[in-house]
């Protein structure tokens, strides 16, 4: 006789993408993601359009993953959603949408740490796809415009912070140093394209000493912009015509700063299994010094999908399957936080 298969119904809006999925067991069914385009002229999320937008998606975006995932929602057990960390306007339309949807169908509820479901999402099985999980114990270098963590997974919901930065998420240095050289936001994603253009060793920019696993991203970015306003003044198109060199020396000093505290984690702990999760984990550079790493120190490094490195619900969905298996619900008056640990 064939095991019950739990569906689950992920909602995530903890910035400014409007998520929604259905999993079944571990085997994704549907992952729509809604972004918002409301806050590039802006050069950053502005929180109050964030939780705007989320109110107008919310419904179309959880009604065309049900319909993607080909069940109807009665089928639904559990909806499992985002907490916290995260914008707190745009994280209560995604909580109290998921606490009216487990009151109309009086199904159970279940909060996810989106930290958390950052590094579940290693867990998601897709149909047709060689399925290659991570083993625990396994170290997981979390990247995101939020957050910069090594994360020691012992199983499914126990995990442990054992590096974070003190200051600046990699995500913001990328983002902010794009930002001073006038690059559309997000930034990221056009400081790892020009990088490819352009030498990573041409520019020399400061790397913190921070103690133990810690990482901090603060003073490399006013290193950066004090160094641009000093050339500007001696040559107004400085930026213009060093731009891939800029961008390769910026990218090439992030990577660095990430992999010396990851390496030295690897190190203390004796796990050889890495794993990287967040929307930064998209950057090539760091893809590749992290395959580099791996054959140099023998480790097994397991590199999620892309769609499921950045914000998505299918992280939420999957994170709420491990919780539902234990029966871990969440109660009707929980609130969300904005800030909050693993
Ligand atoms: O995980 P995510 O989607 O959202 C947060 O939780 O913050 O990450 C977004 C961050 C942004 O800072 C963005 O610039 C960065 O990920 N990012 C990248 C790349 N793609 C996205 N950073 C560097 N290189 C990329 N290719």
């Amino acid at each position: 006789m064939s095991e019950k298969r739990i569906t689950i119904l992920g909602i995530e809006s903890s910035c400014d993408d409007t998520s929604a999925a259905v999993i079944q067991n571990e085997l994704i069914l549907s992952n729509v993601v809604a972004n918002q385009k409301v806050h590039e002229e802006f050069g950053g999320v502005v929180p109050e359009l964030a939780s705007r937008a989320h109110q107008q998606n919310i419904i179309p975006v959880v009604d065309l993953a049900i319909k993607r995932a080909g069940i109807d929602r009665t089928d639904i057990d559990a909806v499992a959603f985002t907490r916290g960390p995260g914008l707190l306007g745009s994280l209560l339309v995604g909580t109290s949408f998921a606490k009216g949807f487990s009151l109309s169908l009086d199904i159970p509820l279940i909060e996810v740490n989106h930290l958390q479901g950052h590094v579940l999402a290693l867990f998601i099985r897709e149909n047709g796809i060689e399925y290659n999980p991570p083993k625990f114990p396994f170290l997981c270098l979390l990247v995101s415009g939020g957050n910069s963590q090594i994360i020691l997974v012992r199983d499914y919901l126990n995990m442990e912070v054992i590096g974070q930065t003190i200051d600046d998420a990699a995500g913001e240095a990328f983002d902010k140093c794009a930002k001073v050289m006038g690059l559309p936001y997000p930034g990221g994603p056009h400081v790892d394209r020009l990088a490819k253009e352009g030498d990573p060793n041409r520019f020399e920019f400061s790397r913190p000493k921070i103690p133990g696993l810690d990482y901090s991203f603060s003073g490399l970015k006013t290193n950066f912009l004090y160094f641009l306003r000093d050339q500007i003044k001696e040559n107004e198109n400085f930026v213009e015509e060093n731009k891939a060199d800029l961008c390769a020396s910026l990218q090439h000093t992030i990577i660095e700063i990430l992999l010396s505290k990851l390496k030295r984690a690897a190190k203390e702990t004796g796990i050889k299994e890495i794993t990287i999760a967040g929307g930064v984990s998209a950057n090539s550079g760091l893809r590749n010094a992290l395959k580099n790493n791996a054959a140099k120190y023998g480790w097994n490094l397991i590199i999620p999908k892309f769609e499921y490195t950045m914000d998505n619900a299918a992280m939420i969905a999957i994170s709420g399957y491990y919780k539902y298996l234990k029966q871990e619900f969440t109660a009707q008056d929980t609130v969300p936080f904005a800030r909050t640990q693993l």
